[in-house]
């Protein structure tokens, strides 16, 4: 199954990744804490915003596990094996935990939140359990672990989205940072735990997203990704009751400056109004490219997954996408083999596919979560093999599409937003177009650096990757 996942591009790639922190001297500071981040991107962002809390605390962020008085994993329940691989991890750090007694360990997160006290039980060598919304408290938690009790906080609020936190950005890259916009999750799509595990949406005020992504462009920063479950749903009323739905709120970070570029990630089918798509096309920095998860492409499944929308409807939503902007990037969530699935429901998706020609997806066989409503009120039924088939299916289909919209792209020109150095050579820069397409082009003998935008014509693509020339600055 490893193997099978290797295509897709996920955020799970960045599994388990530490963070480089340094925002600060770390000498700074007399304590230290380690941080590893798994699952959505979400969780990055809040590994940010505990940083700074911790900061604030009088702990420094350090990679080195040796050095740090304090562990957190920030932890993901989407699927069992996200849990599975957390559970190894605490069992790397009992190793550490030996050789230094007074290191506290704290799982924060989904997976504190879903187990709560249990948690306690099942891991012995964890301190704290803290949940998505309780980080505010975590420099109490860590006093009460230091006298040795165990410390839960798992309460989840209402209200919580740490507008005012600064985060401090851990693992950036001085180009693209993430800003959350708003917390929780209202769908109950059958499949999901994270209505559970991250209660009730809210969202931030858009005062401080549009503030917070200001800074970020006078830091030198040049693309933020709006963050939520369900960015669409986005509805802010201030004190004064004026409202801000997502469509406006993408309209006053656009105004930022036109240097900025913006994306945003989820959008749910049937939340996105033609009013965020006609915000999209009339601002360049606003990034052509939507997350548009489809799940299934049977209206019977669907149904099931209580996701809300038919296969028609979903057809018709990326045709008027289409419609609306040619140029758009899409890409999907795909799950194989939910509960009951047929051989036609597995045609469906495949099919589905074919209409909306993905430019890429996560996808994912189905794993029954506790709790969950698929989990009360379905069976599990399809047989392990029968859901690897179908996802094998699903990845092939999905790496033809790509490399057919990847060719689509040959001798064409993008601006394209440098991130770094290729990771295969220092000799090339990587950046994305506005459609998220990850170009690789050789620096040449240009003075451009990291951040910078270029105009890049593709002579020549893979699978997953477009490979181009400088044309200009
Ligand atoms: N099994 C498999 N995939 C899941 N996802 C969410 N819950 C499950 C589950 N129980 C997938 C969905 C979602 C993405 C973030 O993870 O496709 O969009
Ligand atoms: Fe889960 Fe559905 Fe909410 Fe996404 S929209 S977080 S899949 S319940």
């Amino acid at each position: 199954m490893e193997e099978l996942l290797k295509l897709k591009e996920h955020d799970e790639a960045r599994q388990g990744e530490a963070y480089a922190p340094f925002a600060m001297d770390p000498n700074h500071y007399k304590k230290h804490f380690y941080i590893e981040s798994y699952g959505c991107q979400m969780n990055f962002s809040d590994s940010e915003i505990v940083a700074s809390i911790l900061n604030q605390h009088g702990f420094g962020a350090t990679r080195n596990v040796e050095e740090a008085d304090l562990v957190l994993l920030n932890t993901c329940s989407i699927r069992e094996k996200a849990e599975q691989t957390v559970r190894r991890r605490l069992g790397d750090f009992q190793q550490v935990k030996q050789s230094k007694p007074g290191l506290l360990i704290g799982v924060l997160g989904c997976m504190a939140e879903r187990l709560k006290s249990k948690f306690l039980e099942e891991e012995k060598l964890v301190d704290m359990v803290v949940g998505p919304d309780a980080y505010r408290s975590l420099p109490a938690l860590i006093e009460e672990a230091e006298t040795g009790q165990k410390a839960v906080n798992v309460l989840l609020s209402r209200d919580e989205t740490y507008a005012d936190i600064s985060p401090v950005r851990l693992d950036s890259n001085g180009v693209s940072a993430f800003v959350s916009i708003m917390r929780g999750c209202n769908n109950m799509c059958a499949f999901c735990v994270v209505p559970f595990t991250r209660g009730r949406e809210r969202s931030r005020d858009a005062l401080s997203i549009v503030a917070e992504c200001q800074n970020l462009f006078e830091r030198g920063f040049k693309e933020v990704t709006l963050l939520g479950q369900n960015v669409d749903s986005y509805y802010y009323v201030s004190d004064s009751n004026e409202v801000v739905n997502f469509a406006q709120l993408l309209e006053r970070v656009a105004l930022i400056s036109p240097e900025l570029r913006i994306r945003f990630s989820t959008s749910h089918p049937k939340d996105i109004t033609d009013d965020v798509l006609h915000t999209m096309a009339k601002y360049e920095n606003i990034c052509k490219y939507i997350h548009l998860p489809v799940q299934s492409g049977s209206t019977r499944i669907l149904q099931l997954m209580n996701r809300t929308y038919t296969r028609e409807w979903y057809m018709a939503k990326v045709d008027r996408i289409r419609e609306i902007m040619p140029d758009c990037g899409i890409s999907s969530d795909i799950i194989a083999g939910f509960c009951t699935e047929t051989e036609e429901d597995h045609q469906d998706t495949l099919s589905i596919m074919d209409h909306s020609k993905y430019d890429m997806s996560y996808m994912f066989f189905y794993s029954e979560r506790p709790g969950t409503l698929a989990q009360r009120r379905y069976k599990d039924d399809i047989p392990d093999e029968v859901k690897k088939r179908r996802l094998q299916e699903i990845v092939d289909k999905q790496g033809k599409l790509s490399f057919a919209s990847n060719k689509q792209d040959l001798g064409k020109t993008f601006k394209v937003l440098i991130e770094g150095n290729s990771k295969k050579s220092d000799k090339d820069w990587m950046g994305r177009n506005s459609q998220n397409k990850v170009i690789v082009f050789s620096k040449d003998e240009t003075n451009l650096k990291k951040g910078d935008y270029a105009f890049v014509t593709v002579t020549d693509c893979t699978q997953a990757t477009l490979i181009g020339k400088l044309i200009s600055q």
